[in-house]
Formats: C-alpha cells, sequence, structure tokens
C-alpha cells in the first residue's frame, strides 16, 4: 500500500516548505508540489510534517519486569507520542550485559511497533563482552540508581572506556566532570544523560562533549512540584534556578537532545516502603515540547533539532533524523490541538502520569514507522517496528 501525505509543512533538511510526499516500499519515493494518486491519503494541511521523532532514552523493562512495561505496551506509548525510534537500557533483571542477554533483549523486541536500538550495560565482570555489534552505545552508572549498575572503580571505568565507541552515562554533580576526564584519557566520547543543574552546565560548558540531554520532567517541572514517590526519579527535580538553567542551555545550543528517560513503575511498586526511581514519559514527551513551542519558550526547529536530527547524529542512526527520499520515519503533528494529558488514555502499562490533567497544545496526529502508518488520529494500527543500523565510525574495525 502507498501513502500520499498532502499539503503538510514539511521539514526538510535546511527549509520548510508546503509540499506532498510520497510513500512506497517502507520509504519516501518522492517529495513534491505535485499531486501524486496513491491508496491511502493523509491530508496533511493544517500540520507539520516532521522528520521521526527519536527517543534515545527509554527503560522498556523487558525482560524482567513486565508488569511496569513491556515491549508492546512502550512501544504503543511511543508511537502515541510520535516517537518512531527508540532506544532502550539496559537495567533490566537481569541487566543488559552479555552478548546473549543482548541476543535475547533482541528476539524480545522484534514486538515492537516502532524502531528500536540497544544500549549496552557495563560491569566489573563482564568487561569482555564489551562492546557487541549494532548497539548504540555503552551505558555507565557512575551514581546509584534502579538497578545497581555503578561502576565506582576507576580502573574498571578506564577498561569501560577504552573498550567502548560512545559513551552514555548517568553521572550527577560532580561526577559529570568524571565522564569528561574518562572520555578525554580514553579518546571515546560520551553523551552526558539527563543532565539537570546549573552547577552540572557549568561544567559541561567549558568542555562540551559529543552529546548533553535534558529530559522533559526536569525543563517541565520543579522542585515545588514534587507530590513524592509519583514525581521521584534520578535525578531529581531541582529548584526553579536550576530549571531556568536548563532552558538557557536549550536555548544557546549546549543541550544537545532531549530524551524522555521514560521510567514506568507499577502503581503499587510507587505506592511501597522503598518507591523506584522514575517516571513515564515517552508519550507526553513531545506533546510538552509542542505546547512550549506555542508558548514561545521553543521553536518548532529546535524541538526537530533536540528530538530528530541531533539524535540520529550522536548516536549515528543510519537512514534517520531527516526527511529525505529513502526513509521511511514521519511525525505528523497538529500544533493547535489542545488536549488534556489523562493517564487511562495514554498507553504505557504502568497507568499513571506525573502530568495528570495537565493541558497540552500541540499533539502528534500521525505517526508512520518504515513507510507505514501505526498511529492514526487516536488508533493504533498493528505494524511491526526494526531494528536501527547504526554508521561506522573511526573507532570501528574496519
Ligand atoms: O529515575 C530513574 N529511573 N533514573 C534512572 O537512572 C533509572 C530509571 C529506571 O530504570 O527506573
Ligand atoms: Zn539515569
Ligand atoms: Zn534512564
Amino acid at each position: 500500500m502507498n501513502i500520499a501525505i498532502l499539503n503538510g509543512k514539511v521539514f526538510l533538511p535546511g527549509m520548510i516548505t508546503e509540499a506532498n510526499l510520497l510513500i512506497e516500499d517502507g520509504v519516501i519515493k518522492s517529495i513534491s508540489k505535485q499531486r501524486l494518486p496513491a491508496d491511502k491519503v493523509i491530508n496533511a494541511r493544517g500540520l507539520y510534517v516532521l522528520p521521526g521523532i527519536i527517543d534515545c532514552h527509554v527503560h522498556m523493562r523487558e525482560p524482567g519486569q513486565t508488569e511496569k512495561e513491556d515491549f508492546v505496551t512502550g512501544s504503543c506509548s511511543a508511537a502515541a507520542g510520535g516517537v518512531t525510534t527508540f532506544l532502550d537500557m539496559p537495567n533490566n533483571r537481569p541487566p543488559t550485559l552479555t552478548k546473549d542477554l543482548l541476543e535475547e533483549k533482541r528476539r524480545l523486541a522484534k514486538r515492537s511497533v516502532v524502531n528500536f536500538g540497544f544500549h549496552f550495560g557495563s560491569s566489573p565482570d563482564t568487561l569482555n563482552e564489551l562492546v557487541p555489534e549494532n548497539t548504540a552505545s555503552t551505558k555507565v552508572f557512575l551514581d546509584e540508581s534502579t538497578g545497581s549498575l555503578s561502576i565506582t572503580d576507576d580502573t574498571v571505568l578506564e577498561q569501560v572506556f577504552r573498550r567502548s565507541r560512545l559513551v552514555t552515562c548517568h553521572a550527577e554533580g560532580e561526577n559529570v566532570r568524571k565522564a569528561l576526564e574518562f572520555s578525554h584519557k580514553t579518546s571515546t566520547p560520551v553523551s552526558i544523560c539527563h543532565v539537570s543543574t546549573a552547577q552540572e552546565l557549568q561544567a559541561l560548558q567549558k568542555d562540551p562533549p559529543l552529546g548533553i540531554e535534558a529530559c522533559p520532567h526536569h525543563l517541565f517541572l520543579s522542585q515545588n512540584d514534587d507530590t513524592g514517590p509519583f514525581t521521584l526519579m534520578k535525578p531529581r527535580l531541582k529548584p526553579k534556578d536550576d530549571v531556568a538553567a536548563l532552558w538557557q542551555a536549550i536555548s544557546n545550543g549546549l543541550i544537545t537532545h532531549v530524551a524522555s528517560d521514560h521510567a514506568p513503575h507499577t502503581i503499587e511498586d510507587k505506592e511501597g516502603g522503598m518507591p523506584p526511581y522514575g517516571v513515564p514519559g515517552v508519550e507526553t514527551m513531545l506533546p510538552l515540547l509542542l505546547d512550549a513551542v506555542n508558548k514561545d519558550r521553543l521553536k518548532l526547529n529546535d524541538v526537530v533539532r533536540l528530538c530528530s536530527q541531533n539524535p540520529a547524529r550522536i548516536f549515528k542512526l543510519q537512514g534517520k533524523g531527516s526527511i529525505s527520499v529513502g526513509n521511511g520515519d514521519l511525525t505528523l503533528v497538529d500544533l493547535k490541538l489542545k488536549r488534556k494529558v489523562k493517564a487511562d488514555t495514554l498507553h504505557s502499562k504502568c497507568g499513571w502520569t506525573p502530568y495528570e490533567g495537565k493541558t497540552l497544545k500541540g499533539w502528534p496526529v500521525y505517526t508512520i514507522i518504515n513507510g507505514t502508518l501505526v498511529y492514526d488520529e487516536g488508533a493504533m494500527i498493528p505494524g511491526q517496528g526494526m531494528e536501527v543500523k547504526y554508521e561506522r565510525d573511526r573507532k570501528d574495525p574496519a
């Protein structure tokens, strides 16, 4: 089945133009002013046609904690949030620390309705497993968080960096500097996850690494919104001054990308004696950012740069991050659509959201993955995502 997307405002590299797209055999075949016949026609008048949104930091919980989320519910949540590709973190039960465990996860992720890739885990006992083919990065935890994977021994840390093509790092406070130091020492690029304080930004400004990630909860919530377990995450919500510094770093370009850190937990777990860190977010990331566009805090162009172009560039995702002939992922958004966030209409298995009741203006309305319409104005159409591929780089063997 081919699809024509007519009269949308299309985000082409370097310009926005009203154009028609023809999608056939899983990819964009033509971008033109011409009206082409097709089996399915999407009238995109008044909509923006964006390159597929990439969420490069999610925890889909499979294997091991499928009571919280799995690849089907997590990926439906992604598709409904306009996310066409996600990169999944390794702090599963058991953590993704060996090639066999990665293969097992690969097999499970075939049920995802959106495209997917994997960050690989690291630990002192599994250095010899680093780094499997076709992974986005090695994830390093320098701080304690869900899954107890933190690396405290500098010799181990150096080995992990040396063996990796790219490290993504959970580093809070002073640990940011430590991550930068090991990146330099080993000539391995690093992307710093979920930056949340003015102090971290200062260190990063002096010595910017390949990637600097910010998360929606640190941009749209502050310590003042802290209601207990359901707004508890690592890093924690921060005072308003830190939030302002984050927005500043978004507008001056220091922050390279926004990712959700989608970290669903059951209501039962959150209400228990030791509430785990994390909030769901893959489905609300784009609406929150589009709402910020409507409030003039951001340009639509910035959203595309932060959530599609830059994640594709940093993680070297083949065929992602732009609308061009041969690519197949698109997110169509209606900047004028107003809707309330309600957990019972979201798709995550966890059944709650820290943004409950918030009215947001600007929502995805169609999500196209590998040339297939997967999310159609509120309806999910079963489809199959594919594992992403990565461009080779200078640290790869020829
Ligand atoms: O809040 C968090 N949740 N921070 C992390 O680093 C891990 C994540 C999770 O897996 O729940
Ligand atoms: Zn983290
Ligand atoms: Zn995370």
